[in-house]
């Protein structure tokens, strides 16, 4: 790596699984993990191997597969943490632990209950036993925003000396501002005694909108690494955006000089892939990965854009992906050009059952809607990901009339067994769920009710999340097709299929 290279650390599968009801299976962390691969992301962080086995399991997975990117867990800065994400990252060519401990007084004093001593005789320690496993040891100090600088310079110091070869220094809480973050990064590398044997990263949080603008300011003051995350998901209000940030950086390269490793092309198919599997919906305005990042709405801009598109256009559509949806298969097409596809996606379904039952809803759509494009397909194999799927929708039928009470009749499987109800309803989804929740009686309680269209047009799939709690687990269920209602109660339907499946996982900050 030379010095104008910007490491992209993506921690989508770590931090941005932190986000309330995106938790992933294995499998679709290993589909996200590939692609982050082929978007060329230095460093993917894979999880956090000790919260739970299933975050171990699908780490060890990810490490089995990736050869390209550096596999990397996370672990709290304790012996049993670290062990695990040595054993989860160890089958991976590249493999790194990145290991950290909080350093501000209120969170040493309230949360840790350990003093100054203690903390960075634990810090030291937690690189010497990440280093029994691999040579590259990222080091965080959590909270550094609010930590005392001396402090920090004494703990970035010692875990220097101890060996680590990263050193990460995070806004955990989303406080700072880009003035501030770009001359905290610049004193420490200034003050730090080996700091040019390390590579300096800032990992931001968007609590005040200012993840992205913070991040660049460290970059401008010498970080080399910048922790993100597809679509800015992360705990709370989120991380930086990996999308923003690589973009940022190489449309004003005249002032960041740096390049990336980014294959910019595959932003907007990870984009929707992430969005896909965890449920969460990109806001139309987002930057470069928004529905309208790139629609003129204005005549003025129109016209301007028609005569010469940089009037008001900084960056290309087609350099980050957009355009770049295919129409690739009809009714007529067969299992193999469908395989093919898949392949050209990056989708592995494990085992030739996956694929059949891939295959027979493909063809399902293919009856309803005449032109499939990737987003459709991506939809399609992502209503399979639930790999224990207890209740299966078997039958609705739904009577929705002006001056009528809306009425459902569902049909669901539970476990093979066929179960039936019928409920009146607000609306027709709403009698849909009542039906389901008379035969499920889950108890859960719907957050979040959002339908988006997959491509454009009347017979487009309509793609609806749902976001259900219970006892203080939350989870978002998708579902999608041409029929909302249905892609409805397959939405509600999915999210209680991950309540029953998901184990329960440990947060890494407690
Ligand atoms: O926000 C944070 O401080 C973190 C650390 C674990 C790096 O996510
Ligand atoms: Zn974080």
């Amino acid at each position: 790596m030379t010095n104008k290279q910007l490491i992209i650390f993506d921690t989508t599968l770590r931090d941005g699984e932190q986000s309330p009801g995106a938790a992933m299976t294995k499998d679709e962390k290993l589909r996200i993990a590939r692609q982050l691969e082929k978007l060329g992301v230095n460093v993917i962080e894979a999880g956090f191997a000790a919260a739970s086995p299933g975050d171990f399991d699908a780490i060890r997975a990810i490490a089995e597969v990736i050869t390209e990117s550096t596999v990397c867990s996370l672990a709290r800065a304790n012996e049993n943490d670290i062990r695990r994400a040595g054993e989860a990252v160890a089958p991976a060519k590249k493999r790194r632990i990145h290991t950290f401990i909080a350093t501000s007084p209120i969170h040493m004093q309230n949360k840790l209950r350990m003093t100054p001593e203690q903390v960075l005789e634990r810090a030291v320690q937690a690189v010497k036993w990440a280093l029994e496993y691999t040579e590259d040891v990222e080091f965080s100090a959590e909270d550094a925003v609010r930590s005392d600088m001396d402090f920090l310079v004494q703990v970035f110091d010692a875990v220097i000396a101890a060996g680590a070869k990263t050193i990460n220094v995070p806004d955990t809480v989303g406080y700072s501002v880009p003035v501030q973050w770009g001359e905290r990064m610049q004193q420490l590398i200034a003050r730090v005694k080996e700091s040019d044997k390390v590579v300096w990263s800032t990992h931001c949080h968007n609590d005040l909108g200012m993840a992205v603008a913070n991040s660049l300011a460290a970059v401008l003051a010498g970080a080399r690494q910048v922790e993100c995350t597809i679509n800015g998901l992360g705990e709370r209000a989120g991380n930086a955006s990996l999308e923003e940030v690589v973009m940022a950086v190489k449309t004003r390269r005249d002032i960041f000089q740096l390049e990336t490793s980014i294959d910019t092309t595959q932003i907007v198919a990870t984009s929707k892939l992430v969005s896909t599997i965890t449920g969460y919906p990109v806001q139309p305005n987002k930057a470069v990965v928004g529905a309208n990042a790139f629609a003129h709405e204005s005549g003025i801009h129109q016209d301007g854009v028609l005569k010469h598109r940089e009037t008001y256009e900084i960056m290309r559509a087609e350099d980050v992906g957009w355009g770049a949806n295919k129409l690739t298969l009809g009714k007529l097409s067969g299992r193999n050009a469908f395989r093919t596809r898949l392949t050209e996606l990056g989708i592995t379904l494990e085992g030739d059952d996956a694929l059949n039952a891939a295959f027979a809803r493909f063809k399902e759509l293919a009856d309803k809607k005449s032109e499939i494009f990737d987003e459709d397909i991506q939809a399609l194999v992502s209503d399979n990901v639930i790999s224990e799927e207890c209740f299966k929708l078997a039958y609705l039928q739904v009577a929705s009339q002006t001056g009528e009470i809306p009425h459902a009749v569902v049909t669901v499987t539970e476990n093979g067994v066929e179960r039936r109800a019928e409920a009146d309803g607000g609306g027709p989804v709403d009698a849909a769920f009542k039906a389901i929740e008379q035969i499920v009686a889950s108890g859960a309680e719907l957050q979040l009710y959002s339908v988006n269209n997959i491509t454009s047009g009347t017979d487009a799939q309509g793609e609806v999340t749902v976001r259900l709690s219970k006892g203080g687990r939350i989870v978002n269920g998708q579902g999608a097709d041409t029929d909302i209602v249905i892609a409805s109660a397959k939405a509600y339907l999915n999210g209680l299929n991950k309540l029953h499946a998901n184990a329960e996982r440990a947060h890494p900050q407690v």
